[in-house]
């Protein structure tokens, strides 16, 4: 009696290593194997948040950039970051693993300039296999953080699809020239907080990237769902939820691929 049951132990134990070796991400990956390791992730972004804000922006923008770059490759255990903000969350799925390389020329051709337009946008989101409704769904993470003078200078200097009043607003603090690096928020009403307001933004001309505001310019293909997430928060949130799933499941390593690093920065 008392080996039968052994060899069901022995069973589970070898049907886990085999299941896990198969590859599939799943919430669930780490209950038996270390049952703290999400409380203790939450602690330290709870914490890291609360000391500095825009932590939480940056982590956002790290998972994109991680993942449009040969796949979510680099374990960022992003644990529901953003509801610490208010706004969505979703079941993020683990067991991902660390690539052992990293390339500068695909992170300059994988990750869309804030200068692209609407046919670029969908074009480079498309060959990650996200959806229009991703993209758009997805741009609404500039519902926080802020972003560099440089990179909205000709967009408040030279572009007509802006509101004039928000374009002189933003001159102040970013000249014709220098000062590249002073920030401005990517949502002017409500910076810190993870709601529908960059959307209602862009419908009154007041996206600060040349990139968001290809999202709504009247006729684009993109308008549409700007209109629906600019009136209704939950729809927003819905997508969201599951665009940070879909981009989430971008290539990621399992099973035996790659490695789990010792020193993050490093290649073991
Ligand atoms: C659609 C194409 C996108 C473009 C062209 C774009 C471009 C940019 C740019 C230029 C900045 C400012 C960076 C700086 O000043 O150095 C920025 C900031 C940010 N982006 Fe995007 N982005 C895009 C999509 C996304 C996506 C998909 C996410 C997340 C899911 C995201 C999350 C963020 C966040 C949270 C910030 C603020 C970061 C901070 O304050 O530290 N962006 N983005
Ligand atoms: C707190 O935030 C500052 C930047 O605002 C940073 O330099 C410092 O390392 C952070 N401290 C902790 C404990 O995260
Ligand atoms: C990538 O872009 C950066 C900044 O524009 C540039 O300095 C670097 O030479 C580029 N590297 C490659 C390999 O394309
Ligand atoms: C969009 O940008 C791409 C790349 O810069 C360019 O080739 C294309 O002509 C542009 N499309 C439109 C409609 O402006
Ligand atoms: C997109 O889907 C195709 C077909 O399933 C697949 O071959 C390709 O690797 C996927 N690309 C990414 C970036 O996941
Ligand atoms: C605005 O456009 C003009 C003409 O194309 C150019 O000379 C100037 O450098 C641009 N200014 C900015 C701030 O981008
Ligand atoms: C809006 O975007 C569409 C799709 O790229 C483009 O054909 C159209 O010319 C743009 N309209 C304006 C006013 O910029
Ligand atoms: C706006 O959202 C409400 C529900 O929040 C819905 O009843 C209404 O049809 C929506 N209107 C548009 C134009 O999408």
């Amino acid at each position: 009696m008392a080996s039968n049951f052994s060899l069901l132990l022995l069973f589970f134990v070898f049907a886990g290593t085999f299941l896990e070796t198969e590859g599939k991400l799943t919430p669930t990956f780490y209950s038996s194997k270390c049952p703290k390791a999400l409380s203790i992730v939450q602690e330290e972004v709870v914490a890291a948040i609360k000391n500095e804000t825009r932590i939480g922006a940056s982590l956002l923008r790290l998972h994109f950039h991680d993942c449009f770059v040969n796949g979510c490759d680099a374990s960022v255990l992003l644990d529901d970051t953003s509801s610490f903000l208010g706004g969505p969350s979703w079941k993020v799925r683990l067991g991902r693993r660390d690539s052992t390389t990293a390339s500068r020329s695909a992170a300059n051709t994988s990750i869309p300039p804030p200068t692209s337009n609407i046919s670029s946008l969908i074009s480079n989101f498309a060959a990650q296999n996200l959806s229009l409704r991703d993209l758009v769904a997805l741009s609404g993470s500039h519902t926080i953080g802020l972003a560099r003078c440089t990179l909205f200078r000709s967009r408040i200097y030279n572009e007509s699809t802006i509101d004039a009043a928000f374009a002189k607003s933003l001159q102040g603090s970013c000249p014709r020239s220098g000062n590249d690096d002073n920030l401005a928020s990517l949502d002017l009403q409500t910076p810190k907080h993870f709601d529908n307001l960059y959307y209602k933004n862009l419908l009154k001309a007041k996206g600060l990237l040349h990139s968001d505001q290809e999202l709504f310019n009247g006729t684009s293909s993109a308008d549409k769902l700007v209109k629906i997430y600019a009136n209704n928060t939950f729809a927003f949130f819905k997508h969201f939820a599951k665009a940070m799933v879909n981009m989430g499941n971008i290539k990621p390593l399992t099973g035996s691929q790659g490695e789990i690093r010792t020193n993050c920065r490093k290649v073991n």
